[in-house]
C-alpha cells in the first residue's frame, strides 16, 4: 500500500502525538486537569497532544487550515483545506487508565473529506484511508462486517454525559436498539468506535451530540472500508447535526428504522 505524501505528513503527526499521549499515560495521576463544564475535561496531555499535531501539520501545509478541539480554529489561506482534528478522543477513559483513546486526523479539500488516521497508542492500532484507495489498519486492508440483520450484530454507541441532557432521548433508543440487536457497546472514544466499524469489529453504530473532530477521519475510515454512514435522518449533514449511524449499508439503514420508532408506552 503506497501512501501519498500527505498522509505520511497525517502519520507522523498521529505518531508523535501518540507518543506523548502514551507517555503521559504512564502518569496520569500526575496530570493536571481542567473542568471544561460538567462531565467534560481536558488534560495537559490532550493540549500537549494538539500542539504536536498541529505544529507538524502547519510546518507541512502552513496554507492549511485547521480545525482542533483544543485550540481557536485557522481559517488558512488556501481555502480548500482543512484539517479537522481530535488529539486525544477518550479523554475520560484515558484519564481513568482505561486504554481506549486515540489520535484523529482528518484532512477536508473542499468540504470533502479526503484522508484520515486514527492511532491508538495503547494498542498501536494504526488506522490509515483515503479516499478512493480502501481503509487499512497496520497496512492491512479493512472491511466493514458483512452481516446483514441487527439480530446477528454488535452495535456501539455513545451515551451523553453529565450535562449534555439529551439522557431521554438516548434511553429511548438504547432500549429500541437492545430489543433487536444480538449486543450493545459503549466504548468511550467515538473516533475509535467508527474505526471498529471500518474493520468489521462493531457491525453498526450510532451517537449523537459528536464534533466534526470526533468523527471525521471514522466517516471516511467506513466509507473506504465499504460502509455506510449518515446522520440520523440517513441524510449527509453529520457534521452540522452532530448525529452519525453507521455499518454496512443493510445494518445501517435498519439503525435508522429502529432509532425513529416512537416512544414505547411502558
Ligand atoms: C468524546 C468521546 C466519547 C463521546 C463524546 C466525545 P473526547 O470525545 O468521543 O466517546 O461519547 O461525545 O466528546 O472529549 O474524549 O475527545
Ligand atoms: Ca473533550
Ligand atoms: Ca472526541
Ligand atoms: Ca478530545
Amino acid at each position: 500500500m503506497a501512501r501519498s505524501a500527505l498522509l505520511n505528513v497525517m502519520v507522523q503527526a498521529a505518531l508523535k502525538a501518540g507518543k506523548s499521549l502514551a507517555r503521559d499515560f504512564g502518569e496520569v495521576q500526575n496530570l493536571q486537569v481542567s473542568v471544561k463544564g460538567p462531565g467534560d475535561f481536558v488534560s495537559q496531555a490532550d493540549l500537549k497532544a494538539e500542539k504536536l499535531v498541529r505544529d507538524e501539520l502547519m510546518k507541512a501545509r502552513p496554507t492549511y487550515g485547521f480545525l482542533g478541539e483544543e485550540s481557536e480554529e485557522i481559517k488558512g489561506t488556501d481555502g480548500a483545506h482543512r484539517w479537522i482534528v481530535d488529539p486525544l478522543d477518550g479523554t475520560t477513559n484515558f484519564l481513568h487508565g482505561i486504554p481506549q483513546f486515540a489520535v484523529s486526523i482528518a484532512l477536508e479539500r473542499n468540504d470533502e473529506l479526503v484522508a484520515g488516521v486514527i492511532f491508538n497508542p495503547a494498542t498501536d492500532e494504526l488506522y490509515t484511508a483515503e479516499k478512493g484507495g480502501g481503509a487499512f489498519l497496520n497496512d492491512r486492508r479493512i472491511r466493514v462486517a458483512a452481516r446483514k440483520v441487527l439480530s446477528d450484530s454488535v452495535i456501539g454507541c455513545g451515551i451523553p454525559h453529565l450535562g449534555r441532557g439529551a439522557h431521554g432521548k438516548f434511553l429511548v433508543e438504547l432500549r429500541h436498539v437492545m430489543g433487536e440487536a444480538a449486543g450493545v457497546r459503549r466504548m468511550g472514544a467515538a473516533a475509535l468506535d467508527l474505526a471498529y466499524v471500518a474493520a468489521g469489529r462493531l457491525d453498526g453504530f450510532w451517537e449523537a451530540g459528536l464534533s466534526p473532530w470526533d468523527m471525521a477521519a471514522g466517516l471516511l475510515m467506513i466509507r473506504e472500508a465499504g460502509g455506510f454512514v449518515s446522520d440520523m435522518h440517513g441524510g449527509t449533514e453529520m457534521f452540522h447535526t452532530g448525529t452519525v449511524v453507521a455499518g454496512n449499508e443493510y445494518i445501517r439503514k435498519e439503525l435508522i428504522e429502529v432509532l425513529g420508532r416512537p416512544v414505547p408506552k411502558n
